[in-house]
């Protein structure tokens, strides 16, 4: 078996770079080692820059998402039982995000690639790569694919990282994770709402105008059966409260789980003709809301490289490839942190670093120029 590209995982980044190097006339296989439904149906995070948003509608993925996206024009950040809203058009000169859950992007591109696009092999785990082949592992049976390039596009616990020598690996561990629910219920805000408490952080984003999304700070290793759904929503209340009359809705809660968060960045992203894009090369914490983003960046990066590569045989674009991407993703890494520290409550904090943070909270409230900094770090650079 041969292909041109072969792509390593079938999450936002391989599935987009397939139908990206598909629309360039690139062939690719693209193997993914979980079954369809289970990709499908992974609940992740769900806000897209403008870059991101571009980046669907130009290679032709774009069709729901313009239908079924929510266009965000902010954020609500709340402490001290007071709300702050950051208005995004204003502060960044005119850009917005949108709020459209990565399960649904991974659900049209699949689509997509299963009508028009290359081979997209589901229960097929890659084992190993070597210099020009990929061996892998379908129905029991190894198989071997011959490939011009490879790409890693198979998340934190994939194997392709490995393949990189000498890799430099960068790399912070957070003494919280965040268990998250599905509700089905409107949400209570037309924004998301980040809320810095003294009982830690709470966050309440969205899915749809029926269902919402909601987020608490809790410790490491939290058992979520020992969240029952009302300890939840009294957590919730207590964590969101303000001096007005907003109230939190509550509803059924169809999921529960627990994340850890952690900050991770291998470099470089390049070695030979192996490529890493997305979390198989960095990882930030949910704060920031820039996973997602970054892995599409980086995928848009690739595809424009390789494409320059096969119409004009200049390596060029590969040779930035990996600087042009860790860029971004530094900038990023130091978003989410800058976002998850302020926010958070460690659990050995001190009121002195609590004063800070409130500190941090009102500059972002008073000062124009310290809410477009996070205003723009937030709807993303160009
Ligand atoms: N062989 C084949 N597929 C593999 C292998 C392997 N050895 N190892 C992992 N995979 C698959 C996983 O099953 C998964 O479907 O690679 C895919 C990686 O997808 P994601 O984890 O979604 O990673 P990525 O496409 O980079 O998307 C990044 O996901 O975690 C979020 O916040 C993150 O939103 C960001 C996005
Ligand atoms: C989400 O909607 O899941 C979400 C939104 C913003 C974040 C993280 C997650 O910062």
């Amino acid at each position: 078996m041969f292909a041109t590209v072969a792509i390593v995982g079938a999450g936002p980044a391989g599935l987009l770079l397939a139908r990206m190097l598909h629309n360039a006339g690139i062939d690719s296989i693209v193997l993914e080692h979980r079954d369809r439904a289970y990709v499908e149906h992974r609940q992740r995070a769900g806000m897209l820059e403008q870059g991101t948003v571009d980046a669907l509608r130009a290679c032709g993925a774009a069709e729901r998402l313009d239908r079924e996206g929510l266009v965000h024009h902010g954020i609500e950040l709340r402490f001290d039982r007071r709300s702050h809203h950051l208005d995004f058009p204003a502060l960044t000169g005119g850009r917005s995000v949108m709020i459209y859950a990565q399960t649904e992007i991974v659900k049209d591109l699949v689509a997509l690639q299963l009508a028009e696009g290359g081979p997209l092999l589901f229960e097929a785990e890659a084992i190993a790569i070597e210099d020009d082949t990929l061996t892998f592992v379908r129905d029991g049976v190894k198989e071997r694919l011959g490939f011009d390039f490879v790409v890693g596009c198979d998340g934190f616990h994939g194997i392709s990282r490995a393949a990189i020598p000498d890799a430099r690996v960068y790399e912070r561990e957070y003494p919280y994770s965040w268990l998250g629910i599905l509700a089905d219920v409107p949400p209570s805000c037309e924004e998301l709402i980040y809320a810095h408490s003294e009982r830690g952080f709470a966050l309440h984003s969205m899915r749809s105008p029926t269902v919402s999304r909601l987020y608490l700070q809790v410790p490491n290793d939290t058992d979520p059966d020992d969240w029952p759904d009302d300890r939840i929503w009294d957590e919730l209340d207590a964590r969101f409260a303000v001096d007005t009359d907003w109230k939190l809705m509550r509803g059924p809660i169809t999921q529960k789980a627990v994340t850890p968060m952690r900050s991770f960045v291998t470099e470089p992203m390049r070695h030979g003709r192996l490529f890493l894009a997305g979390d198989a090369a960095h990882i930030v914490p949910p704060t920031g809301a820039k996973g997602l983003n970054l892995a599409i960046s980086d995928v848009v990066t690739l595809a424009k490289a390789l494409q320059h590569w096969f119409t004009t045989g200049s390596p060029d674009l590969l040779n930035t490839y990996s600087d042009t991407c860790l860029r971004r993703v530094w900038r990023a890494e130091h978003f989410s942190y800058f976002m998850t520290t302020l926010l958070h409550r460690t659990p050995d904090q001190t009121p002195f670093d609590t004063r800070l943070q409130l500190s941090q909270l009102h500059r972002i409230a008073d000062s124009r120029h310290a809410a477009a900094e996070l205003a723009e770090n937030y709807a993303g650079l160009p």
